[in-house]
């Protein structure tokens, strides 16, 4: 993990706990919307030349998360500075861990394992699931109560997902109706170890649950009939903790005793392959792009999308294959190429499952058919994504036919799409670059809602359009 992940800096002292709350929702009433500011797309010149996008956002999570629990001071470059990472950055400094940026570098001074402070105010964390399900885990095992809200679109989540856990492991909780937030939790110190099975691939549900082990005694195992991003296990393991993982009987049980000192570690966070995926699909489409794009992570619990992009013909090199941060990353060249309609396996789903709304795109354009099943997820992410990227791509001129798990859709053969919206991207980062990637390959471009979502994953995405087909 990183270049320097050894031993403990120098600790400093902890601050002294803070008073609990008083009312815990008072601060919960939602803000007032927002006016958005909707854009169209337009048909591009090839994308050419060489562009880096973002850090990883799984990965700039957890760097923050696992710094505050360290003792001593971590340092991570590459930071995605996305609304959702800064979301869980303030979220920690509100639970003790101090986070500054020092020039390109973040600095996190933990205030260790089982000494999270008690937050003031309401956790706000925006759009963001991740923050949400990662942090419930951590404040689940210490004596802490939390309120947690968020924006119009994370408070349609489900949370019961991680409540189901963390009740057992003895947190208590009061969502908001149908287990959504806004919503209050009790932490329990010392919590109680526990063996779970995950019910839903989830990456997030397993690693709430792992971080609530952290300060529980004794051992913590999630069991993983299918794998998901491994993000957590890596990193944990950089921070010094001790995570085993056994294959049993084709699945993976994962496992920590707590509870756990954690070391301070210096990080450099990969590029994301989420965003770059944006890219990857935008080269392939628009006729005469060669576009380099640099320092992708190729974790192979990640890499879906460019498999089945392959698997579509896509023209995609890795350069320069090497390893940042403790995961294998390339630069990605992708030339145009015309694409042809595959069945996607299902199986694949968990290594892509941000990628679909920008597959379905390539899939607009492709020679053929493609039909995707198995994606049930999909309709609980930033927005329900099936009927999202359904009805955005019918209105941009694409053939699409929504059913209960996937989409089926026929290509033009490479012919542009007709164009049109506005099409609403309902707070979804993925869906407004996704039909941003749609205009690009359409003939009077396309036109979304709201741009403003962008900036929770990928915030310099339009200056990145721009240059690379200017
Ligand atoms: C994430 C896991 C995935 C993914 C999300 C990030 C993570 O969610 O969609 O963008 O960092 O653990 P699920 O666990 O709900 O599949």
């Amino acid at each position: 993990m990183g270049s320097r992940c050894a031993g403990i800096n120098s600790a400093r002292a902890l601050p002294e706990a803070i008073a609990t709350v008083k009312d815990p929702r008072a601060s919960a009433l939602p803000l007032p919307e927002k006016p958005l500011t909707a854009h169209r797309f337009l048909p591009r010149t090839p994308l050419t030349g060489r562009i880096r996008v973002p850090g990883d956002k799984s990965i700039s999570h957890r760097s923050l998360m696992f710094g505050a629990l360290a003792v001593g001071r971590s340092r991570i470059s590459g930071l995605l500075e996305g609304e959702d990472v800064l979301s869980t950055a303030t979220a920690l400094r509100a639970m003790g861990a101090r986070i500054e940026k020092d020039g390109d570098t973040w600095v996190v001074d933990g205030v260790g394992v089982g000494t999270l402070l008690q937050p003031q105010g309401a956790l706000d964390m925006g759009n963001s699931g991740t923050s949400t399900r990662l942090l419930m885990g951590l404040v689940a095992s210490h004596g802490i109560t939390a309120t947690f809200t968020g924006d119009a679109s994370l408070s349609k989540r489900p949370m019961g997902r991680v409540i189901d856990p963390l009740s057992i492991m003895g947190a208590s909780f009061t969502p908001s109706p149908g287990g959504t937030l806004p919503l209050v939790m009790e932490g329990l110190q010392p919590a109680v170890p526990m063996t779970y099975r995950l019910p839903v691939a989830s990456a997030q549900v397993k690693s709430a649950v792992l971080l609530a082990g952290l300060n529980t005694p004794g051992t913590t195992t999630v069991i993983e009939p299918v794998p998901t991003r491994d993000h957590t296990e890596r990193m944990l393991r950089g921070f010094g903790v001790d995570v085993r993982v056994e294959e049993i009987g084709g699945e993976k049980h994962i496992s920590l005793t707590g509870p756990v000192d954690m070391t301070p570690c210096d990080i450099t966070v990969p590029g994301d392959p989420s965003s770059a995926a944006f890219f990857a699909v935008a080269a392939s489409v628009v006729p005469g792009s060669d576009l380099v794009i640099e320092n992708v992570g190729l974790n192979p619990t990640r890499d879906g999308i460019f498999r089945v992009l392959k698997q579509m013909g896509a023209n995609i090199d890795y350069l320069d294959e090497r390893e940042v941060g403790g995961e294998p990353v390339a630069d990605l060249r992708v030339r145009h190429a015309q694409l042809t309609g595959i069945e996607v396996d299902p199986d694949i789903a968990p290594s892509m499952i941000d990628e679909f709304p920008v597959l379905f795109v390539a899939a607009a354009l492709a020679q053929g058919t493609t039909i995707t099943s198995g994606l049930d997820e999909l309709r609980v992410k930033e927005s329900d994504r099936l009927t999202a990227m359904a009805t955005a791509l019918s209105l941009g001129g694409a053939s699409v036919e929504e059913r209960e798990d996937g989409l089926l859709i026929r290509g033009t053969g490479g012919k542009p799409l007709a164009g049109g919206g506005p099409v609403t991207t309902h707070l979804d980062h993925r869906i407004a670059m996704s039909m941003a990637v749609a205009g690009l390959a359409s003939a009077a471009g396309v036109e979304i809602d709201s741009t403003e979502p962008i900036a929770t994953s990928f915030p310099n995405f339009m200056a990145l359009l721009e240059e690379a087909s200017a």
